[in-house]
């Protein structure tokens, strides 16, 4: 089962015409001891930009390990990774521009306000003089404008603390639009959040799609991935053993069985 990719026929002979946001060959992540082979052993996939994709798989699969790859967080120990066309190795801080990433439970700093925490999203893009002397307006007026958006402008001066939790992952997410992400990626953004929170978080996404983002986001629930997401990839073991439509996804029970 490892060695068996399934590329979705159909989409395939599309998707050549569409540029890849991202492109991972052969990556392979630093051996761990404990698990005698690397979180990631060889994963090959393709993300066409402007898609919306899922990333799915079971605990342990791989899929948080090759979203921080993505991002440069964890060090590639052979294969590639390209996004955009530029290899993640040799450009780190030029593909660090257009994508984004939106961590496992938020990682919002629970004693600043809603908008103190969207503010922290421009930082990476500032000197330390800058930072210094404050944020500028033009930052303040784009936080507020991104907190109007996620429907959170009456929480702005709230410490994050004492939000509840689909407006915690809202504030997560203009945070990391502060940026102006071409690519978002995003790691189980829905967890822990009630249907009617769940569905405000991924009609956010479906609306940033809309606009032309390409979104990578791993989720658990396949009827809300097959719902809002046009491909899948399913990662076992740190390997991809699909890539293609929801609609085709393998028995996703018996992924994992020996
Ligand atoms: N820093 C680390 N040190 C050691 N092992 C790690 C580390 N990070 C991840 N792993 C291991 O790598 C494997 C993949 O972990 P990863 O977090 O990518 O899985 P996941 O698919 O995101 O799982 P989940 O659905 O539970 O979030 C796991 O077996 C995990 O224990
Ligand atoms: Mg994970």
């Amino acid at each position: 089962m490892r060695d068996e990719i399934k590329i979705n026929p159909g989409i395939s002979k599309l998707q050549p015409l569409i540029a890849p946001a991202i492109s991972c060959s052969n990556l392979h992540s630093p051996f761990l001891p404990a698990l005698k082979r690397p979180a990631l052993d060889g994963v090959n996939c393709v993300i066409r930009s402007g898609e919306f994709v899922t990333l799915l798989g079971l605990n342990g699969a791989g899929k948080s390990t090759l979203l921080r790859s993505l991002v440069g967080l964890v060090p590639i120990q052979a294969g590639s990774i390209h996004i955009n066309g530029l290899s993640v190795r040799s450009q780190p801080l030029r593909h660090s521009q257009d994508v984004s990433i939106l961590f496992q439970g938020g990682g919002l700093v629970p004693q600043l306000t809603a908008l103190e925490n969207v503010l922290c999203g421009c930082l990476g893009q500032r000197s330390t003089w800058q930072t210094l002397l404050g944020f500028r307006r033009h930052d303040r007026l784009r936080a507020l404008q991104l907190l109007q958006k996620m429907g959170l402008e009456a929480q702005m001066n709230q410490r994050t603390s004492q939000l509840s939790g689909g407006q915690k992952q809202r504030v997560a997410i203009a945070r990391v639009l502060m940026q102006s992400p071409k690519i978002l990626l995003a790691d189980e953004p829905i967890a822990g959040l009630d249907v009617l929170a769940a569905k405000q978080v991924m009609d956010i996404f479906a609306q940033l799609h809309q606009q032309g983002m390409t979104i990578v986001t791993v989720l658990h629930d396949l009827t809300i991935a097959t719902h809002y997401a046009q491909r899948a990839i399913v990662l076992d073991s740190g390997r991809v053993i699909y890539e293609g439509d929801c609609e085709n996804l393998p028995d996703y029970f018996s992924i994992g069985n020996p």
